[in-house]
């Protein structure tokens, strides 16, 4: 099935019959881990009200561009910017001759032109209005820009008339509209990555552990399964769900997570390693419950295995891609990093930055590699895990060729 986890979707409703079953498109799209945002053409507010799809999709309807009210918060430059991909179901006739003209006399219009997601449409409509020679070169212009179209389906129409122009069903428009992901860059590659925190044991009821919440690894990890990857997660202990379509191991220890990784990482073509390890653990696990004795404690603490050197120092090292979370001196010690480890790249990542990082939802990420290095700007971990594969498979892929020479 479709993963559309975690995907910023703006579903622009326009005025036709079919509006009513967008209500049941959005709840599709969000139980694929999508979230939406709607916006309504006023035509489509005469077949569906705003409260409806602010119920289901958990947010605030849009309608107005020229509105100060509606344009504070989230305006329509925001939105264009904010999605992933922008889907219009229905596409009334009508909205698809003003898309196909450039307008932006309303909101969905101007979002459309303000965008650099791509766009999707599912046409709805009487056959006629789909068989009118005006609607057909309108699509035309449409498909010379690339934006998709999503059926439209044969049947009996709300009309009586039979013919196509009915709105392909909800299932149907989430199963095209996660195609819109999926690329072939890593096609038929084994990719190994590593995710979350790792916890050292004290004793039975405490741990030393770190902030990573995993988004960054899963990101990375579901951008690999788009890129057409076999994708192997090792998760340490995180809120999150992984990605569909990935085989996970869940690890809780550093030293769990090195069993994990070299007992896998032979039969792997690619090895990203974004897990936040534990540098020391105690090797000393209280059998008890540590008790509460004098003002001051001591722990004694071993340095943990590490994996990334490890699995770079292999005969058959698979690619290896590292990252680096760092406060201070980020190029500096990431290329550091990158020499003292052998890896093929590393990403860098502050995270000092409460907006940035750890918790948050956003990143920015400075990757380098021996002779170069791309900045990746601030950006969804969605989209930054997007743009890095597609760095990865091209560095993979002169790697390859560079030894077949
Ligand atoms: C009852 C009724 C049903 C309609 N159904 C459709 C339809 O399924 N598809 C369509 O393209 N237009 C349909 N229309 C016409 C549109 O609502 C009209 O063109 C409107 O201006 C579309 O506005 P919008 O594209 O800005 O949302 C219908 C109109 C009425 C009165």
């Amino acid at each position: 099935m479709s993963n559309l986890q975690n995907k910023r979707v703006l579903l622009g409703i326009t005025g036709g019959i079919a509006a009513y079953k967008s209500a049941d498109l959005v709840r599709r799209l969000k139980d694929q881990g999508a979230d939406v945002r709607v916006v309504m053409t006023s035509g489509a507010q005469s077949f569906v009200t705003p409260l409806t799809f602010q119920a289901v999709s958990g947010n605030r309807v849009h309608t107005d561009l020229l509105n100060p009210n509606a344009e504070a918060g989230m305006g329509h430059i925001e939105l264009a910017r904010w999605t992933d991909v922008v889907l219009i179901a229905p596409a009334s006739a009508n909205f698809i001759a003003r898309l196909s003209h450039g307008m932006a006399d309303d909101l969905l219009t101007a979002i459309c032109l303000a965008t650099v997601a791509p766009l999707a449409i599912a046409p709805a409509m009487n056959q006629q209005m789909w068989q009118a020679s005006a609607t057909k070169e309108n699509c035309q212009k449409l498909a010379e820009r690339d934006v998709l179209q999503f059926g439209p389906g044969s049947g009996e129409q709300a009309c009586g008339d039979i013919g196509l122009g009915r709105m392909l069903e909800p299932l149907e428009i989430v199963e095209s509209l996660s195609g819109v992901f999926q690329t072939r860059e890593l096609q038929g590659l084994k990719v190994l990555i590593t995710a979350g925190p790792t916890r050292e044991a004290m004793d039975p009821v405490r741990y030393i552990t770190n902030h990573s919440s995993g988004k960054m690894g899963y990101a990375v990890a579901q951008a690999a399964v788009e890129a057409g990857a076999e994708v192997t997660l090792v998760s340490g202990p995180v809120a999150i769900q992984a990605p569909s379509g990935v085989t996970k191991l869940d690890i809780v220890s550093a030293k769990d997570l090195s069993d994990v990784v070299m007992q896998e990482v032979e039969t792997h073509d690619i090895f990203i390693s974004a897990a936040a390890v534990a540098d020391y653990y105690c090797p000393a696990i209280a059998d008890q419950k540590i008790k509460k004795s004098g003002d001051e404690m001591t722990l004694i603490l071993k340095k943990t295995q590490d994996v990334l050197a490890d699995v770079a120092a292999l005969t058959k090292p698979p690619f290896t891609v590292g990252f680096a979370a760092e406060t201070e001196k980020l190029a500096e010690h990431a290329k550091v990093k990158l020499k003292r480890k052998s890896l093929n790249m590393i990403a860098a990542n502050r995270v000092d930055d409460p907006e940035l990082g750890f918790h948050s939802d956003d990143n920015a990420l400075h990757v380098f590699w021996q002779g170069g290095e791309q900045e990746l700007s601030r950006n969804s971990k969605q989209k930054l895990a997007s743009e890095l594969i597609t760095l990865v498979a091209h560095r993979y892929k002169l790697k390859i060729d560079n030894n077949n020479e």
